[in-house]
């Protein structure tokens, strides 16, 4: 089973996205948005309607770029998984949390994630387990219900909420799949101040609940580069940075993963332009860490 894993792309920047025809010719069996995935323009909506409207928009002409178009396609007729979850810049702005927000305003949001994408949903919400052969892939919404870490440092429900926390559990002690993929839009690890590190009670409570299974791992994005981390047992993979420049040089990144889940292992690729943020290697399934 192949995965490739992308975030951040500002059409804004980089309006002829050649990446994603790399990516097409990949053939992965799934593709997963993990958010940024457009980049609102405005980052202090008060208004549900123009929230929505400036949203539609942009997904619009996201989904209109021809390769990134050329891509979803070919995946779609090929009855491939195209999986999509948002994070702050394509849901209510900068740093910006929806459990901070009156609740039209971060509805308004997911409706128009739910419309450019169609995802397979929870209910009303926007997690969701995958079964994709050998792997279970579990996408996370961590922006509906998370509050800023000054007032949810303590919760051990933090980022999720109490009703994801609650399904996450299930699905992760449930999973009989020789993988698990946890995709979270934020990192688990501090690169500024968006990680699950802010949190430390949740934070903690989600190592322990990885724990549990004999090959997670979490895919993040968020941060505009690739990475990839062993710490103490829980694995993160960070790609970010698909159609983003550079702050400095205003390069582009080009970054995006690869994921190849066999018997033994995991064969991780991270691509990007950049060759101090291409990474090629393999984590055995047994013993589940990093090489
Ligand atoms: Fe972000």
């Amino acid at each position: 089973m192949k995965l490739v894993a992308a975030s951040c792309s500002k059409l804004q920047s980089i309006p002829s996205q050649t990446v994603w025809s790399e990516i097409e010719s990949e053939r992965p069996d799934a593709l997963l948005l993990l958010g940024d995935n457009i980049y609102l323009d405005h980052d202090h909506h008060d208004d549900p309607e123009r929230l929505a409207g400036e949203l539609r928009a942009l997904y619009r002409r996201q989904l209109e770029e021809p390769h990134f178009a050329s891509l979803l396609a070919s995946l779609r007729k090929r009855k491939a998984l195209v999986a999509a979850i948002y994070d702050d810049h394509d849901f209510l702005g900068n740093n910006r949390y929806g459990g901070d927000v009156p609740p039209a305003l971060r509805e308004a949001a997911r409706q128009e994630l739910v419309a450019a994408f169609a995802p397979a949903r929870t209910g009303a919400d926007v997690y969701r387990v995958h079964h994709l052969g050998p792997v279970d892939l579990v996408l996370a919404d961590t922006r509906f219900y998370r509050r800023e870490p000054a007032r949810s440092a303590h919760d051990r429900d933090a980022v999720l909420g109490a009703q994801q926390w609650q399904w996450l559990e299930q699905v992760v002690r449930q999973s009989a799949a020789p993988y698990l993929v946890l995709a979270s839009s934020t990192t688990l690890h501090a690169f500024g101040d968006e990680s699950w590190e802010q949190y430390p009670v949740a934070f903690t409570r989600l190592r322990q609940l990885l724990a549990a299974h004999p090959a997670a791992l979490v895919l993040s994005g968020d941060v505009h580069r690739n990475a990839a981390y062993d710490d103490s047992g829980t694995i993160e993979i960070v790609t970010s940075g698909v159609a983003r420049r550079g702050l400095v040089f205003g390069g582009e990144r080009r970054n995006y993963g690869v994921l190849s889940f066999g018997t033994e292992a995991v064969r991780v690729q991270l691509r990007s332009l950049k060759a101090y943020w291409r990474f090629d290697f393999a984590i055995p399934r047994k013993p589940w860490a990093m090489p």
